[in-house]
């Protein structure tokens, strides 16, 4: 009945590989910003949905993690976990949430990046008192630490396959020597971790994150190489967790993923293999799903450029800063439709020129317009900060015709809140 309904959603009218900035609507975000102020993200649980049930569709017989660290939001995850996704965790503060929003504890991975000391040793304490909690090492350096520390509970080899994806070589994870052991070395490192007692189930390994287009080629290699690395394994596994790295289309000409190709060919990649296949989506789960508004508060003409100002900055959404990305942007104002689109460089309130959302073709704007940025759901308030000392935004969720505060906006006084007297001064 499960398998039945979720095949039924599958790229379906109801449920579309990707929802555009356009569908939202505009009323309705109009009276979210109105109630809950500027910068606002928010995020449709009904849509998180939607998209988890497309990836379970699709990969119909592996378990599916999210990447939490795409979006931590409690609601979030407590959705993600409902709807039958684990959990991966990058740090113990991810543990923590995942934990605290029900996940079960057998479904719950933490990957350990060059972990710092409480990480771990919070990850060995939560593991004694939930057994089935899986720790993956990528160095044999923090196999010795899990050691020292009396861990001899699950243990999953984080592996450098040598072939790295994705949206910005910021971001490319898989050929990069920080991440993983390499995989010549894996079998030996499989070996030695379960001769020291260890219960060794699994090998990871994670290309790169938004991987689309010909660079699901490297993709696929990345697979078949977790796939010939588990049949030499020295050890019985009972998964491969190939990553994530779904990518989202973030310009309106840019098509969705075919996400059933997507997972054929990662099938026919990994080959004939006996541990369960694992994959760890994260923005293809929530991107999509959220928006930032924000309200324009200037607007003026420098030579031919005409800079429109708004109240969300690289402080709230990083990821044009940090990458160059393209997030699409929207008018929300009552009268759009009836306005010429006119060129802008939009630009934030950071006093750093790179502090811009780039150009874009926006209803004639004026100030005090809403407008939406689209597919801020993924990397977008996990990536906030305070810099210029900016309090962060609030956080709305919407699920059908509800929807709640689910982090308030920070005050000024929270911008202050860490700060201590220094007793000579
Ligand atoms: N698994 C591991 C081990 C990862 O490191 C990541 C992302 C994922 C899964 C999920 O990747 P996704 O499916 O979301 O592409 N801040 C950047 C993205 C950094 C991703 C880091 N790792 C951005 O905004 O594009």
């Amino acid at each position: 009945m499960e398998t039945m309904e979720t095949t039924r959603t599958e790229t379906s009218a109801e449920n579309p590989a990707i929802r555009r900035l356009d569908e939202w609507d505009a009323k309705r975000l109009r009276e979210l910003a109105d109630e809950h102020g500027t910068p606002l993200y928010v995020q449709d649980l009904e849509r998180v949905r939607e998209n988890y049930a497309r990836m379970a569709d699709a990969f119909p017989d592996a378990d599916v993690r999210y990447a939490a660290k795409a979006n931590t939001s409690r609601a979030v995850l407590r959705t993600l976990v409902e709807a039958g996704a684990g959990i991966e965790c990058a740090s113990a503060g991810e543990v923590e949430r995942a934990l605290a929003a029900g996940c079960p504890a057998d479904r719950v991975q933490y990957t350990a990046v060059n972990p710092p000391d409480e990480d771990l040793d919070y990850a060995v304490t939560a593991a004694a008192e939930y057994p089935e909690l899986t720790i993956t090492v990528g160095a044999r350096d923090t196999i010795d630490r899990l050691e020292e520390r009396g861990f001899d509970g699950r243990l999953c080899l984080r592996v450098n396959p040598g072939v790295g994806a994705g949206h910005h070589e910021k971001v490319q994870t898989g050929a990069d020597a920080k991440f993983g052991v390499p995989i010549d070395r894996a079998p030996e490192t499989l070996a030695d971790a379960a001769d020291r007692s260890f219960d060794v189930v699994g090998i990871h390994a994670h290309a790169g994150s938004g991987i689309s287009g010909e660079a699901l080629g490297s993709h696929r290699e990345l697979v078949s190489r977790m796939g010939g690395l588990a049949r030499d394994a020295p050890v019985d596994l009972e998964f491969v967790d190939v990553g994530g790295g779904f990518g989202v289309p973030y310009r309106p000409e840019e098509e969705p993923l075919d996400l059933a190709g997507v997972a054929r060919a990662t099938r026919e990649a990994l080959g004939e293999v006996e541990a369960t296949l694992a994959v760890e989506p994260g923005r293809y789960l929530v991107a999509d799903a959220g928006v930032l508004l924000t309200r324009v508060n200037t607007v003026k003409l420098a030579g031919e450029e005409r800079v429109v100002g708004i109240d969300a900055g690289m402080t709230h959404l990083a990821r044009p800063a940090m990458y160059d990305a393209h997030h699409e942007m929207r008018s929300l104002a009552p009268d759009a439709d009836d306005r010429e689109p006119v060129g802008v460089t939009v630009a934030g309130p950071i006093c750093e020129s790179g502090d811009t959302f780039g150009s874009h073709d926006l209803s004639a704007p004026e100030r005090g317009d809403l407008l939406a940025i689209g597919n801020a759901g993924a990397y977008g308030y996990e990536m906030a900060s305070q810099y210029n000392s900016r309090p962060r935004p609030a956080t709305v969720v919407v699920d059908g015709g509800r929807s709640a505060l689910d982090r308030r906006r920070e005050t000024l006084s929270d911008v202050t809140r860490l700060e201590r007297e220094v007793p000579w001064l």
